[in-house]
């Protein structure tokens, strides 16, 4: 992924956020998101990630990172603090249905409901999404098949995602690619009953 993509994947985040919907009816405000789940790939590492375009317009992304526990450490020490610092400054709409979204995020976390798989097995991770009206059409595939192969020149052995059950056409996308289920869990986002997945990887 290059610099300039970076408003284009921001962009695609959002309108694919809920389950491949625009995630714009449980969200305030597209800076706050797209901060909080692009600026890892788009800022730090963007040499990891990919995007499927069609002519100069991109369509889809795949955001990846090699080493998980890399990441933990910037989002924790450099991502979130400048999050927070942008928020205390007022530099976000934070209204009723980010509150909602925030909330949802935060009960999962505290009952332990994402657990990350062993990282010396599945060191790498990623996160796709592809813009509606180009799904079907192979461009996932090859977003995967080129991490892959970034993965595999660096060494690295396995991977892993996170998904729910909201994201209904990307399951059997994952069985295709050969990802195996990890864990699941159950929990409650409002009046929603999610189940959280993770399927891991290993590379041959
Ligand atoms: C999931 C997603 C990334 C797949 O990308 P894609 O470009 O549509 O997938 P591809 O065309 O490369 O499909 C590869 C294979 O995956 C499987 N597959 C993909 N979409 C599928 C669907 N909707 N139903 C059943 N199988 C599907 C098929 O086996 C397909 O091969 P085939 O077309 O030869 O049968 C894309 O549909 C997407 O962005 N969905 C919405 C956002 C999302 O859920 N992202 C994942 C967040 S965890």
């Amino acid at each position: 992924m290059a610099p300039h993509d970076r408003e284009a994947v921001r962009r695609i985040c959002w309108e694919t956020g809920y389950g491949g919907d625009n995630i714009a009816p449980y969200f305030d405000d597209p800076a706050l998101f797209t901060d909080f789940f692009c600026s890892y790939y788009t800022d730090i590492e963007p040499g990891s990630s990919f995007v499927a375009t069609d002519g100069d317009a991109v369509v889809g992304y795949l955001f990846g990172c090699p080493d998980t526990r890399r990441y933990n450490r910037v989002f924790y020490s450099k991502i979130i603090p400048s999050i927070l610092g942008r928020a205390l400054r007022g530099r976000y709409r934070i209204g009723r249905k980010t509150r909602r979204y925030i909330g949802g995020m935060i009960g999962p976390f505290l009952l332990g409901g994402y657990r990350t798989p062993p990282l010396d097995l599945y060191p790498a991770h990623l996160h796709i999404n592809i813009m509606a009206s180009y799904r079907r059409a192979g461009l996932g595939h090859r977003l995967m098949e080129s991490y892959f192969e970034h993965l595999r020149t660096r060494g690295v052995k396995g991977l892993h995602l996170s998904t729910s059950s909201l994201h209904a056409t990307a399951l059997p996308f994952y069985n295709k690619l050969g990802f195996q289920l990890y864990s699941k869990s159950k929990h409650r986002t409002g009046k929603e009953q999610i189940t959280s997945l993770i399927y891991v990887k290993t590379l041959e």
